[in-house]
């Protein structure tokens, strides 16, 4: 399952992203926020956390302003591994070398199409293993 999560700086984008994926008959949760009314991102990353350890299968979108707060907390947690990407080819390898489990992306910094061509990258690239799960098992 997706799990969505923004906050006010990624509502819209959020928004985008959850009418893209009706078009595509794609599920995903949405944990919130539901408008602009200002929140605090924090909040926002941990319900999504949440939702996307309740299954090894979950991957998250999670959306701030930067993208940068909605990382610091989700990499808390020792079982996350969220990605800030930017272009198509973070988003690629993030899945191929890291096997992030959030993607994050910087509301204010990304367009829908850009995000979308991300998003679609990250759900369908596989985690290479070998030389970078040595890697992660170091973290
Ligand atoms: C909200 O103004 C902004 O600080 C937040 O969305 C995010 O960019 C934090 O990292």
């Amino acid at each position: 399952m997706i799990i969505l999560a923004c906050d006010h700086a990624g509502f819209k984008l959020k928004e985008e992203i959850k009418a893209f994926f009706n078009s595509e008959n794609i599920s995903a949760i949405d944990v919130g926020c539901y408008s602009n009314d200002t929140v605090d991102y924090p909040d926002l990353a941990h319900a999504g956390v949440e939702r996307v350890l309740e299954n090894p299968q979950n991957v998250g979108i999670f959306i701030c302003g930067t993208g940068i707060g909605m990382s610091m907390v989700a990499n808390r947690n020792p079982k996350i591994r969220a990605a800030l990407c930017t272009s198509k080819q973070t988003a690629v390898l993030a899945r191929k070398h890291n096997d992030a489990n959030v993607l994050v992306l910087g509301g204010r910094h990304t367009s829908k199409r850009k995000a979308i061509k991300m998003i679609k990258l990250f759900l369908t690239t596989d985690f290479e293993r070998g030389r970078h799960q040595q890697r992660i098992n170091k973290f």
